[in-house]
Parts: structure tokens; sequence; C-alpha cells
């Protein structure tokens, strides 16, 4: 079996890697019913405080990011993916591992996200790292005309 930490990187990254979550954030959502976010759109993000990335790279190529925000001793998902090309190989559970080490030992208490109920891939990720559902926002995702999806809110309790 191959070893994620021989062939997989984690670097931080600010508002300086907006071009780049921007460009991957439009390959993977451009077909999906959330929105996808523009370069200038993700500096808005950066520009609130608490706002970090973090991009995974396979052999220096990244192949997906996590966008986090911390609000005292929570932290949000704002947005996660993996290019398509890459999915199913275990590389947004390796990502998700690691964050959640990484918010543990700063203390963190929760970690949430919002996520589309019909999302397969998505809460079968969230499910698998121990998140549980805890709220559902009726009809949340709206964007395509007749369509209506329940978002769920998912929560990761990190120390008890
Ligand atoms: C959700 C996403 C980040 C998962 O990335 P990934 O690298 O494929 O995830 P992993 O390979 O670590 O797999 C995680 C789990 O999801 C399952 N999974 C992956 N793709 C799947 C699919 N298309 N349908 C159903 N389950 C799927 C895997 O089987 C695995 O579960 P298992 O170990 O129990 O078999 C990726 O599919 C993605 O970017 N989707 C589009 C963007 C998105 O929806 N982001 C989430 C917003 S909240």
């Amino acid at each position: 079996m191959t070893d994620l930490n021989q062939i997989l990187e984690i670097r931080e990254f600010g508002e300086e890697g907006a071009e780049l979550l921007s460009s991957m954030h439009n390959t993977v959502f451009k077909n999906l019913p959330e929105q996808s976010w523009s370069e200038n759109e993700f500096r808005d993000i950066f520009s609130i405080n608490g706002t970090k990335s973090y991009v995974i790279s396979r052999y220096g190529e990244p192949v997906g990011f996590i966008l986090l925000r911390a609000i005292a001793k929570e932290v949000e998902i704002i947005t996660f993916c993996m290019l398509p090309k890459w999915c199913n190989n275990g590389y947004a559970t390796y990502l998700l591992e690691q964050i959640i080490k990484k918010l543990q030992l700063q203390s963190i208490k929760r970690l949430f996200l919002e996520v589309r109920e019909n999302n397969d891939a998505a809460t079968r990720l969230y499910n698998k790292c121990s998140f549980k559902v805890v709220g559902r926002r009726k009809g949340y995702y709206n964007n395509h005309p007749g369509s209506k999806i329940d978002a769920l809110v998912m929560q990761r309790q990190l120390i008890v």
C-alpha cells in the first residue's frame, strides 16, 4: 500500500494563494450546485480574520485544498475540494485527519461545516472522520431554478 506521507505534502496559504485556490475551486465546482469563487472573492475571504487554507500536493503538484476560519475556539470548514482526477485516493481523508490533529494541538474544541445533503462523497468523508449531524438548513442550496437542497450542519468534537 502507498505510504501517503511519502507522496503528499500540505502547505499553508493565505491571500497569496487566491489565484491557485480559485483555479482549483472553479475546476471542482463548475458543474455542482455550490458556487465557485473568483480570485477576488478568495482575496475578500482571506481579509476576514482567522481565515487560512491548506493546499495538499502530490509530488509537488497541487491536488486540492481546505479553507478554514477560526472563531474563538471553534473552526469552520468554509470549503474543501479535491481535483476530480485525484478523487477517491484517500487524499481528502488524509488532509482532514492532518488538520484535525493540528487543531487538537491548538486546543480548538469543535470543527464544523455545512454540506449538501445529497453530496455522497463529502458526507461519507465526514462520517468517516467522526463528524455528526447537528442541524439542517432547509433549501440552502438553491442556485438552480426549481431545485432546493437542504444543507446538513455537521460537527466534529475535537476536545471532550
Ligand atoms: C468530497 C471530496 C473532497 C472527497 O475527496 P476524496 O479525495 O475523493 O476523498 P477520499 O478519497 O478521502 O474518500 C473519502 C470517502 O468518500 C468516498 N467517496 C469518494 N468519492 C466518492 C463518490 N464519488 N461517491 C461516493 N463516495 C465517495 C470514499 O469511498 C471514502 O469513503 P470510504 O473510505 O468509506 O470508502 C471530493 O469528492 C470533492 O472535492 N468533491 C467536490 C467538492 C465537494 O463536494 N466538497 C465538499 C464540500 S462540503
